[in-house]
């Protein structure tokens, strides 16, 4: 939390922050040795819808020749919902990472910058009405629907909601499996989330219990006669996709044999992308 100066015993200044955008880090979670996820103060102006992004950072090194020292910032969905007082952020450690090798080092009080200005597709308005909303996940991409799933607003406008969340081992399933389990038991959306949420969990490399790509696991038809579903159709099924570029192109061709047709903020269709990071 933020220090702040003590100046009479009824009142106190909040401390200066040393940095632009400053929020303070208020916990964080460690999942393995290249996830984490931590949560910060919320500027109490910032308003976002569940599934945006943001640009977060840290202050870069001086300049060897001029000292100055410039902001170092990267895209983060926000991965706490819209109703949060924090912001919650889930993410990757890169070993050489510019951000990343050092944002993984961060402990509660620090600082980190927030650029208080969201935008993003993975949106509820970006969609036309449906039945059944999709979240399609691979790595970290489970971050905007850490938000989503957890709006009232999302099980308020579908009867079903499916998250299908593939990583390679099952390790890095871990930050959405327990957030997922924690839903029903949570005082203010457990009762709304009730039988509506859907979870498929699956791995590609590590052995588990489900396996296969999102991809083949839609295209053979396995995940809708596990789940006991029907095949996916525009008149019932929105999607929002958030992996790889590799992952998004071959899952964007899945929805299109189905029928459903990509939409936007403007223009609201059947299903939503965007990139969980650029390679
Ligand atoms: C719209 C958008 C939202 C994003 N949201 C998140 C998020 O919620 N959580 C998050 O961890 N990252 C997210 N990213 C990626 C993030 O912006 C950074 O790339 C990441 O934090 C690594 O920063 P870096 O400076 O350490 O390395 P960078 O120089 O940015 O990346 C180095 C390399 O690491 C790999 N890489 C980067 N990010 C990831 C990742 N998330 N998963 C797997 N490999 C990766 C890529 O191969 C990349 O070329 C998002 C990116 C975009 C475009
Ligand atoms: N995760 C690790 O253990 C690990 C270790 C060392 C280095 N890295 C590097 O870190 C970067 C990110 O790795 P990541 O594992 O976080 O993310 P990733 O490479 O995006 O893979 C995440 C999941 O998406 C699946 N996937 C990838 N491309 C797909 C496609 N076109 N269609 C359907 N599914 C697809 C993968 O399945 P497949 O397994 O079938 O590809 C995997 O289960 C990569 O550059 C990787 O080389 C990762």
């Amino acid at each position: 939390m933020s220090e702040s100066i003590p100046v009479t015993e009824t009142q106190t200044i909040p401390k200066v922050p040393t940095l632009p955008d400053a929020q303070t880090v208020t916990s964080v979670k460690h999942w393995n040795e290249r996830l984490f996820s931590f949560r910060v103060t919320r500027p109490q102006s910032l308003r976002f819808r569940s599934g945006e992004f943001v640009m977060i950072g840290l202050m870069n090194d001086p300049d060897p020749k001029t000292g100055k020292q410039k902001p170092l910032l990267r895209a983060y969905s926000i991965a706490s919902p819209s109703w949060d007082e924090e912001l919650e952020f889930y993410s990757i450690k890169v070993p050489d990472g510019p951000l990343t090798s050092r944002l993984q080092h961060i402990e509660v009080g620090d600082e980190i910058i927030l650029r208080p200005k969201p935008v993003g597709t993975l949106v509820l308005d970006a969609l036309l009405p449906g039945k059944r909303l999709w979240m399609f996940a691979t790595g970290t991409g489970i971050a905007p629907f850490a938000s989503l799933m957890r709006d009232p607003e999302t099980y308020e406008q579908y009867d079903e909601v499916i998250l299908m969340h593939t990583c390679r081992e099952v390790s890095e399933l871990e930050y959405g499996r327990q957030l997922v389990e924690s839903l029903p038991d949570d005082p203010l959306i457990g009762e709304l989330v009730g039988g509506k949420l859907r979870y498929y969990p699956t791995t590609t490399q590590e052995e588990s219990a489900q396996m296969g790509r999102i991809t083949d696991n839609l295209s053979s038809g396995k995940v809708f006669a596990d789940l006991g579903l029907p095949p996916m159709g525009a008149q019932h099924d929105r999607g929002m996709v958030c992996g790889n570029l590799a992952f998004n192109k071959d899952i964007m061709a899945v929805l299109e044999g189905f029928g459903l047709e990509e939409g936007a903020n403007s223009d609201p269709k059947h299903y939503v992308v965007e990139k969980a990071f650029v390679d």
